[in-house]
């Protein structure tokens, strides 16, 4: 049973994708997809959010995270009395980050889940929590202890393959943006594998139309017995 009900947080998927399903260019790098209407939902995503999970090469390629800019949605989280960013969670085995990634200089709160064998103990330079990833079931349920409830996921594909392959996303959010990009970096990799209850039955629970010809397309995963959302 992959899920731990009640204290598991929602996990929503938020990725920018090409119109063949790629996250990034067929010579890998940086991928810069979405425009400004991909912005605009990305940052709606991050202000819905508690926490954001990050993957490390994602975090290295790019060198920071997303955050939220616009006044009204960094506002709406201060009358909440949430912090203004989500605290940024990278996800690692090996822990290993240069320290002049702009990522330690961004306005946030930053914490590192890291698969064995990495070694825990005081968090490394830059984090303030340092928590293990023995299995997904677990830490997740560590951070739903912690008080996370709503976390986005933001790629990249090892990252989203590997949360899918426990079939643990409750909701993906993907921006269709208007490119073929070609190559091998579908937004789950090639060797994914998803579990049966979760090939099929997604339910369409949001579509619009952005900016710049891009789509919004959100979906959420199928029903299974005993998960709350
Ligand atoms: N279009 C979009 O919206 C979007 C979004 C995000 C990323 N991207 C693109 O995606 C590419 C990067 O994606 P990627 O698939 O190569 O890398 P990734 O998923 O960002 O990061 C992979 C790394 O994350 C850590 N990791 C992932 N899953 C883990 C797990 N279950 N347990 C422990 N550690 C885990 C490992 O870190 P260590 O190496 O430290 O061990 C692994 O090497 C870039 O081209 C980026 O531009 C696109």
């Amino acid at each position: 049973m992959p899920y731990l009900t009640g204290t598991r947080p929602e996990l929503r998927l938020v990725l920018a994708v090409s119109l063949d399903g790629r996250l990034a260019p067929a010579e890998g790098g940086a991928a810069q997809l979405g425009g400004a209407g991909d912005r605009q939902v990305l940052e709606e995503a991050l202000a819905w959010a508690d926490a954001a999970l990050v993957g490390a090469e994602t975090l290295r390629r790019h060198g920071g995270t997303c955050l939220i800019h616009r006044p009204l949605l960094l506002e709406a989280r201060r009358r909440q009395g949430r912090s203004a960013q989500p605290i940024a969670i990278a996800v690692s085995r090996s822990g290993q980050f240069a320290a002049d990634l702009p990522f330690f200089r961004q306005p946030l709160v930053r914490w590192l889940l890291q698969a064995p064998p990495g070694a825990l103990g005081a968090p490394p330079e830059g984090f303030e929590r340092h928590l293990p990833l023995q299995s997904w079931c677990l830490a997740l349920g560590a951070l739903g202890s912690l008080g996370q409830r709503r976390l986005v996921v933001l790629g990249g594909a090892q990252l989203a393959a590997s949360l899918a392959a426990e079939d643990l996303l409750d909701e993906l959010q993907l921006t269709v943006c208007p490119r073929l990009l070609g190559g091998g970096h579908g937004w789950l990799s090639a060797a994914a594998r998803v579990p049966p209850a979760a090939r099929a039955g997604w339910r369409l629970v949001e579509h619009r139309a952005l900016p710049g010809d891009e789509l919004l397309l959100r979906w959420r995963r199928p029903e299974v017995q005993g998960v709350t959302s």
